[in-house]
């Protein structure tokens, strides 16, 4: 069988999907159409995995007081990971929107189960650590996904993993990844949003790229 021939235009298309994937801390309160969720995830479970374990196991939080338990603790998280800093940093940390969850019609917790049966060991013997990786290809899967329905996606991870998963009363042997936020996003931008407001400019290139 042979598969799709992808058209010159595609790359240029699947670079600008690249350039303009965000990290959304800015929702409409708009919901998503019923069956949008579960087609998003059922494309990001198509990402590679070690041993083809597929470890992701996502959590779509819709009760209300969960919801809100979630908020009550990401905000508390928030204030104490502002302790760190003092003076100038302060106020510019202050000033940072670093999640949407009040606005996001969807909560979704992402975890890892560290040692799945499927995959049967492939590949994670030297790399116990590979699951978790798997998993954060699926995420960015998921992020891009979304991205290219127009739908906007955030990571928020000033959470305690621990609490996570007595919050949403799952297994001790799942790990928590990262908690996201998904819905229509309020604005669009081709920067992200911590250069926009001076946190942190992209890197030059010959600070990340060594050749040996
Ligand atoms: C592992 C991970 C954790 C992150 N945690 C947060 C977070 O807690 N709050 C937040 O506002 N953004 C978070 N982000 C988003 C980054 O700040 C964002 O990706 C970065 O500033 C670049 O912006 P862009 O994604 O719009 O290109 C996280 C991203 C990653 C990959």
């Amino acid at each position: 069988m042979t598969g799709p021939v992808f058209p010159p235009q595609f790359a240029d298309q699947l670079g600008s999907l690249l350039a303009w994937r965000r990290d959304v801390r800015h929702f409409q309160r708009l919901p998503l159409p019923d069956g949008m969720l579960d087609h998003l995830l059922d494309i990001a479970s198509l990402a590679p995995s070690v041993g083809n374990s597929q470890p992701w196991r996502f959590v779509r939080v819709v009760s209300e007081e969960r919801r809100s338990a979630i908020i009550a603790h990401v905000e508390a998280e928030d204030r104490q990971a502002a302790a760190i800093y003092d003076d100038d940093a302060r106020a510019a940390y202050d000033g940072l929107k670093l999640h949407g969850l009040r606005e996001a019609p969807e909560h979704l917790a992402v975890f890892c189960q560290t040692d799945p049966e499927a995959g049967r060991g492939l590949g994670r013997q030297t790399m116990p650590e590979t699951p978790v990786y798997s998993v954060i290809m699926s995420i960015h899967t998921l992020w891009l996904a979304a991205r290219a329905m127009g739908v906007g996606m955030g990571w928020v991870s000033i959470v305690d993993p621990a609490a996570m998963n007595s919050l949403l009363d799952v297994p001790d042997d799942w790990r928590f990844i990262a908690l996201l936020c998904l819905g229509y996003p309020a604005q669009e931008s081709e920067t992200p949003e911590l250069v926009r407001r001076h946190w942190q400019d992209r890197l030059p290139a010959d600070q990340t790229r060594f050749i040996r």
